[in-house]
């Protein structure tokens, strides 16, 4: 399936020091989402930005903002989030007590749900919802760092979710990040995934070109 594919740059590997230009940027590449990895220091070992950072940036593009909450608790800060400017709020069924509770808090602020498989969490997490949300987000790295390896042991989970959402007829974007590059993303999209995230492949690639490192993981 190479059809509509979209792309979602992750801007944790963009230059932070100019990251209205870089949004700007990707933005005139045709990135079609921007990917926003959000960490705590707690629910993964790594520290990157908060709501006042995606605020700032929310008036330079009209792109979706793909906003990864890589926290816990993720309750409290969904109005944040929301009100700074996300459009889809994936959260880790790990990072809450109540799943039905964090994705009515997501709907209740008008924005589109997403919920995210670490590499060895399973599908069984998230089945009972898959019909409420409007995204899965598979990771293919472990959370925390951009630059990782792709984990090819998660294209059969991958697989098996296409499988339950065409059996059920239910539309929702699929999403694959960590370690996509142009050697893989062919094989997430055979698998089923309609949505690439890509951060150090989109901006260290052909000397950072972004339009052609898009083009290539849409087409390739
Ligand atoms: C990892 C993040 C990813 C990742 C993407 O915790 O969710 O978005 O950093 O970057 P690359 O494409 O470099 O793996
Ligand atoms: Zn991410």
């Amino acid at each position: 399936m190479t059809s509509s594919i979209k792309i979602s740059p992750s801007i944790l590997s963009a230059d932070f020091s100019k990251l209205g230009q870089e949004i700007i940027s990707l933005d005139k590449a045709g990135a079609d989402y921007i990917h926003v990895d959000v960490m705590d220091g707690h629910f993964v070992p790594n520290i990157t930005i908060g709501p006042e950072v995606i605020k700032k940036l929310r008036p330079l593009t009209k792109k979706v903002f793909d906003v990864h909450l890589m926290i816990s608790p993720v309750d409290k800060y969904i109005e944040a989030f929301s009100d700074a400017g996300a459009d889809i709020i994936t959260f880790h069924p790990e990072a809450t007590e109540n799943i039905d509770v964090t994705i009515n808090l997501i709907k209740k602020h008008k924005k589109k749900v997403g919920i995210s498989l670490k590499p060895k969490s399973s599908i069984n997490l998230i089945k009972d919802y898959i019909t409420k949300i409007d995204l899965i987000l598979i990771m293919s790295v472990e959370p925390g760092f951009g630059g990782q390896k792709f984990m090819p042991e998660v294209i059969d989970k991958l697989k098996d979710i296409k499988k339950i959402i065409s059996e059920k007829k239910i539309k929702l974007d699929l999403e694959i990040d960590g370690g996509i590059n142009f050697k893989n993303s062919k094989i997430a999209k055979d698998a089923g995934a309609n949505v690439l995230v890509s951060g150090s492949t989109i901006f260290n690639e052909n000397s950072g070109d972004l339009k052609k490192n898009i083009n290539l993981l849409r087409e390739s």
